[in-house]
């Protein structure tokens, strides 16, 4: 396994699950941090059996989030290889992180750094899950910096992974947890 240093216990910050209460907030988040809307059905699934999602709190406001959905292993890299609901059940998973981000004026604090770690504990539990995954678009220098100082690879590009953003194309990033 992979270590992850465990995050200094950020002051003022804490994380919260999300519920169907706390969904709201993760939808006006992701509103301001992602160029790409999320349907409503998206929204609907972060509180479905198999996904992590949590809510950063800085004194009390609300300024990140992390979701992630856990999905057979080599999803992310061959997605067309998974039928859906007729495939036998997986024995292996990665864990697929969607989004991860904090409000600009809350950056460089480690607030993601908090919340990465509680996915990679979270993912970590669980035997069945061997990685965790993500797409970050190719000019994210930000994203791409704070993932590869944090242990995760690029594993190849994935040209016109976006459909509607401009650079298309994206990376994709593993974490090895075992
Ligand atoms: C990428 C992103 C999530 C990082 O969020 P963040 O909360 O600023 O991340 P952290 O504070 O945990 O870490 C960022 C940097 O600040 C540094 N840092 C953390 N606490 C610090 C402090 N008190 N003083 C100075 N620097 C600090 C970290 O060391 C880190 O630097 P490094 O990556 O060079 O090691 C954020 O830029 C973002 O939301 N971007 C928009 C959304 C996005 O693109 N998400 C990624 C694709 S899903």
């Amino acid at each position: 396994m992979i270590a992850m240093a465990a995050p200094q216990a950020v002051a003022g910050v804490e994380l919260a699950g999300v519920d169907v209460d706390s969904l709201g907030r993760v939808r006006n988040l992701n509103s301001v941090l992602f160029p790409v809307r999320y349907t409503a059905g998206f929204y609907k699934s972060l509180v479905l059996p198999g996904q992590f999602a949590r809510l950063a709190f800085y004194n009390g406001a609300c300024v990140g989030t992390i979701t992630c959905r856990k999905q057979p292993l080599g999803f992310a890299d061959t997605p067309a290889a998974f039928v859906g609901r007729g495939d036998p059940p997986a024995a292996d998973y990665e864990l697929y992180m969607m989004t991860l981000g904090v409000l600009a004026p809350y950056r460089r604090l480690g607030i993601a750094q908090a919340l990465l770690a509680s996915a990679v504990e979270a993912a970590a539990a669980d035997p069945t899950v061997r990685r965790i995954v993500l797409h970050v678009q190719i000019d994210n220098d930000d994203a791409l910096r704070f993932y590869h100082r944090r242990g995760f690879i690029t594993v190849r590009m994935v040209e016109r992974y976006y459909k509607v953003l401009d650079p298309p194309h994206a990376y994709l990033l593993h974490y090895r947890l075992r």
